[in-house]
């Protein structure tokens, strides 16, 4: 979703000029979702549990499960673990919206997983720490570098601490992608406690993406200078109640959406909505943004601007220092050993298919790399399209019970 970072990040930027965010920061900050994911699930009759991972530097994250499917009846099976995660923006919400019959998660569930759903620092259901208030610029000071080093693994580990397994599936959207290769590169011991791992649409290379608001800041902002002095480690855009009350009223029901609502919608997903299922808007509005730092949003236009996928520039002076060398170090793809399955969209503005092209050079061990053939499908189809079942969830749960038969 950067086309809508980028987006969002022009209003904080407005945001600052007019010093917005002094006026009541503690009420977006400190929100809580309208709706629960385990309440959403429960609501579909499906079971759920609601956990909480401190992680080693203190942030407090909450996954959710769907332990079994009451479809099957399989709670005394054995069954295999899928760990989801989600993309900018996004969180755990976005792969239950489409429901039972369609969205990812109870697919899972019905194929007879153990369904576990992730949620990154700073997002809606993950903004608590064990001393850091999040009304601190110092909560902030992270970026997806940090979900993927420490998020990702100490979640798994937990998962498999808690469900007895030794290796689980691992799934992610977008960002969720990005954390899988910096995990796998940066902590290689994890490639064994992945059987299988999808990247739909993940964000790596980052070179073509063709936006011109993307072009208009990266100067300010895609490398360290000014711009990303005064943007640094702040929530971005954090949910706010009185905008989703609203736009749940305003455009809940409503066959042909008000235009705003799709404004709104655009914001987030760039114009690609050809094939997005138009009966999620409201609850869409609802969940999303589900918040995160502005250091997410500005680490990727970086990626943008040196066409590498490394780790975040701070600038020379603190590069030395951190990394002991001026230019922020290249993530080591080679490292990733999984077994790994891409899936990518030709209509994709975040994700761009040129970008993905560079990949397959730098994976050992690619199993899959899969160009969906509808030519329209974007970002944001591979978890909410219409058809998102029958190209996306159906082959990506095949390959996963493919693995648990070979073994
Ligand atoms: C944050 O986490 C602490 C420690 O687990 C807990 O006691 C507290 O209730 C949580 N705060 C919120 C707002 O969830
Ligand atoms: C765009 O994609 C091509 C082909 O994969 C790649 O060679 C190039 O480095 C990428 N980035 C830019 C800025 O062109
Ligand atoms: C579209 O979204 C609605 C509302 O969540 C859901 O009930 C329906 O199953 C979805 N349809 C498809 C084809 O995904």
């Amino acid at each position: 979703m950067l086309r809508s970072t980028i987006a969002l990040s022009v209003l904080i930027v407005l945001n600052s000029a007019f010093d917005l965010n002094h006026i009541e920061p503690h009420i977006d900050i400190l929100l809580k979702p309208l709706k629960t994911s385990d309440e959403r699930i429960r609501q579909h009759g499906y079971p759920a549990e609601s956990h909480f991972v401190e992680t080693t530097d203190g942030y407090i994250l909450n996954l959710f499960r769907i332990p079994y499917s009451p479809r099957l009846g399989n709670q005394h099976d054995r069954r295999p673990v899928v760990f989801i995660q989600h993309g900018l923006f996004s969180c755990s919400d976005g792969f239950l919206l489409n429901g039972p019959e369609n969205a990812i998660a109870y697919n899972f569930a019905d194929a007879g997983f153990d369904v576990w759903l992730g949620n990154a620092r700073g997002n809606i259901y993950s903004r608590n720490h064990s001393t850091l208030s999040p009304v601190s610029p110092k909560f902030w000071k992270f970026s997806w570098h940090e979900i993927g080093t420490i998020d990702m693994p100490e979640s798994i580990d937990y998962v498999l601490e808690q469900t007895g397994e030794s290796a689980l599936h691992y799934v992610g959207h977008s960002q969720g992608g990005t954390v899988y290769f910096v995990m796998l590169s940066s902590r290689p011991e994890y490639n064994v406690k992945i059987k299988t791992g999808h990247g739909l649409a993940p964000a790596v290379f980052m070179g073509n993406v063709t936006d011109s608001i993307v072009s208009a800041l990266a100067p300010y902002v895609g490398s360290p200078g000014m711009g990303t002095n005064l943007l640094s480690d702040q929530p971005f855009v954090p949910y706010n109640p009185h905008v989703q009350r609203l736009l749940d009223t305003a455009c809940g029901g409503e066959p042909a959406y008000p235009k705003y609502c799709k404004t709104l919608f655009l914001m987030w997903a760039g114009d690609e909505q050809s094939n997005l299922n138009a009966t999620l808007l409201p609850q869409l509005a609802e969940t999303h943004p589900a918040g995160i730092s502005t250091n997410q949003g500005i680490h990727y236009i970086q990626l943008k601007v040196s066409n590498k996928f490394r780790q975040y520039d701070f600038g020379s002076k603190k590069n030395k220092k951190e990394y002991k060398q001026e230019e922020p170090p290249e993530y080591p793809l080679e490292k990733i050993t999984a077994n790994t399955f891409l899936y990518y969209g030709l209509n994709d503005g975040s994700a761009n298919s040129k970008d993905m092209k560079r990949l397959p050079g730098y994976l050992p061990n690619l199993r899959l790399f899969y160009e969906v053939p509808n030519p329209t499908w974007g970002h944001l189809d591979f978890i909410f399209a219409k058809q998102v079942k029958e190209e996306i969830n159906k082959p990506v749960i095949q390959y996963c019970k493919d693995y648990e038969d070979q073994y």
